[in-house]
């Protein structure tokens, strides 16, 4: 194996050439390859994840909007935060319903929008700030997984918020990892919304993370055009076939890139590498709760949930979670 240990991406991303030596290249004969799933989101991928919240098959969005759309004005005309700390805020698209709410309750709101994806964050504020003229919005470019850097003195209590199921995307230990650290940084009063996709009819997940119109199947080919673009790598997009199926044992969807014929593939600072026919990438998981599983991460982090309401269909959850101790 040739590499050269001095590349580094076009964004100075580091950790992006570790997590590629780490699942495509250092892993044990036989273990499946395997990259995060942030890397999806380049600009264009948050375009193309945008497009698949108003698809029809995927119910997330749609689900999530109408419990926060009837359930926002009351539980912030409670609770009354002076900022929202939004983790992968995406589009920020629902979080309107947030910020009106909390806005109706009192004038001083700060809303900080957390995203990996640079370029797409920026928009984001923008639109906000051209919409909301008197809100402060002081956007953090960052990886929610490795620590956050907050602007020091936010109004309190802070509301942070994590939708849109994005909980899912981190193995269990991992979600547990990253709420115990928010945790550690909450006072008594503040609070976590937090939302989560709940275990239903196979065939209704499964329908979601393959839409008829193969918008999944280019969102899932993107993160091989990040890994060309940022480290020049030479990945063909189009030789890799999507993948996503639901895993009853691990109680999650796996999304997979499978390399129709040998690929043989160069990446600047890692190496050569060949993925076999038939063999795959996992590039994703997203995981689907029991409520017994979700309050078990929720305990391991210190959190107790304090609101809990789901649609009426019971496939969705919404919460409010404090630190339990
Ligand atoms: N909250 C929005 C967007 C969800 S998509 C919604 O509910 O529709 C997931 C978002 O999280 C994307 O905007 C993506 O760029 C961001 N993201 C993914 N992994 C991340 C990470 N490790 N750190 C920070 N943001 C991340
Ligand atoms: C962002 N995340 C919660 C989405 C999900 O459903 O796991 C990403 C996604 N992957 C395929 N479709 C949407």
């Amino acid at each position: 194996m040739h590499s050269e240990p001095n590349v580094v991406t076009r964004r100075g991303d580091v950790a992006m050439l570790a997590d590629v030596r780490a699942g495509l290249v250092d892993r044990e004969p036989g273990a499946q390859r395997e990259l995060p799933p942030k890397y999806f989101y380049d600009h264009h991928g948050s375009r193309l994840f945008e497009a698949i919240t108003r698809l029809p098959e995927y119910y997330l969005t749609r689900t999530e909007r109408l419990l926060l759309s009837t359930r926002m004005p009351k539980w912030m005309a409670v609770l009354r935060p002076g900022a929202l700390v939004e983790l992968g805020a995406g589009n920020a698209d629902k979080t309107r319903t947030i910020l009106d709410a909390m806005r109706a309750a009192r004038a001083d709101v700060v809303y900080v929008p957390v995203d990996v994806s640079a370029a797409f964050l920026d928009e984001t504020a923008e639109s906000l700030r051209r919409e909301y003229p008197d809100l402060t919005v002081e956007p953090v470019v960052a990886d929610f997984a490795t620590g956050l850097r907050l602007p020091r003195s936010l109004p309190r209590p802070i509301l942070y918020a994590f939708l849109g199921s994005t909980i899912g995307n981190l193995e269990d230990a991992e979600a547990t990892e990253l709420l115990t650290r928010l945790r550690r940084g909450m006072a008594p009063a503040d609070r976590l919304l937090l939302g989560a996709d709940l275990v239903k009819d196979v065939a209704v997940i499964e329908a979601a993370y393959n839409d008829a119109n193969g918008v999944t199947a280019e969102f899932n080919r993107n993160m091989l055009r990040v890994l060309n673009h940022e480290l020049g790598a030479n990945f063909d997009s189009t030789a890799f076939a999507h993948r996503a199926f639901f895993s009853d044992r691990a109680g999650r969807i796996e999304m997979h890139l499978v390399a129709i014929e040998d690929q043989t593939v160069t990446i600047p600072g890692v190496g050569r590498l060949t993925v076999p026919a038939g063999d795959s990438i996992r590039t994703e998981i997203s995981n689907k709760y029991t409520p017994r599983r979700l309050t078990r991460i929720l305990a391991a982090a210190g959190l107790r949930a304090v609101t809990w309401e789901t649609d009426d269909a019971g496939g969705y959850a919404l919460l409010l979670a404090a630190p339990s101790v």
